[in-house]
C-alpha cells in the first residue's frame, strides 16, 4: 500500500521490513530501528508531508503498509496523549520532531498500573519494544508546539485499528 511518502521510499520501506522470522524477531527489530533511523535523519521532509492533525490530540498518518506491517506518521498537538497501554504487536517508534514525554508503567492487575519511570523522547530518538508483558506505556506532548513520530507496528492496518493491546488506569506508585 502506499501512503505519504510516495511509491519508492514506500516500497523501500516494506522491502527493507520484510521478515520470515516474524515481527518481533531480533533481524526485524534491528530492520526496523534502521528504517526509522533514516527517517528521523529527514525531519524536513516528513514534516513537509500533508500530515493530518488534531488540536489536542494526536492525529494518525499510514506511511506504508501490507499484510505484517504498518508505518504510522504521528502529528501530537499539544497536550495530546494517550491512553496507558501495551501492544499486540511490536512497537518501534522514532522521534521526527518536538518532545514526548513517555511514561512507563507496571502492572498490578489485569486493569491497573502504578508509574515507575519517565522519560523525555526528543528528536531522533528510536526505541522498538515488544509486545505485552512488563511493556506498558504512555505517550504524552508536554510541550509547546506539535511533535512528529514515526511508528512502526507489527500489524496489518486492514486487520486491527491499532496497536493497543490492553489500557489500563494508573494508580498511585
Ligand atoms: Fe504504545
Amino acid at each position: 500500500m502506499q501512503g505519504f511518502l510516495g511509491e519508492e521510499r514506500s516500497g523501500a520501506v516494506l522491502n527493507a521490513l520484510q521478515t520470515h522470522e516474524g515481527t518481533c524477531s531480533r533481524d526485524y527489530l534491528a530492520a526496523a530501528r534502521a528504517v526509522l533511523d533514516e527517517l528521523v535523519a529527514i525531519p524536513d521532509l516528513i514534516q513537509a508531508l500533508p500530515l493530518l492533525r488534531k488540536q489536542g490530540g494526536y492525529a494518525r498518518n499510514l506511511l506504508a503498509g501490507n499484510e505484517a506491517v504498518s508505518v504510522w506518521a504521528m502529528v501530537w498537538g499539544e497536550g495530546a496523549t494517550t491512553c496507558i497501554h501495551d501492544h499486540h504487536c511490536s512497537c518501534c517508534f522514532g522521534m521526527v520532531a518536538g518532545v514526548l514525554t513517555e511514561t512507563w508503567y507496571r502492572a498490578i492487575d489485569a486493569s491497573r498500573a502504578v508509574p515507575t519511570e519517565e522519560h523525555e523522547r526528543q528528536a531522533g530518538y528510536v526505541a522498538c519494544m515488544l509486545p505485552t508483558g512488563p511493556n506498558i506505556h504512555r505517550m504524552q506532548n508536554r510541550g509547546v508546539g506539535d511533535a512528529i513520530s514515526i511508528h512502526i507496528y507489527g500489524y496489518d492496518h486492514h486487520l486491527h485499528d491499532s496497536s493497543v493491546e490492553t489500557e489500563y488506569t494508573a494508580v498511585a506508585g
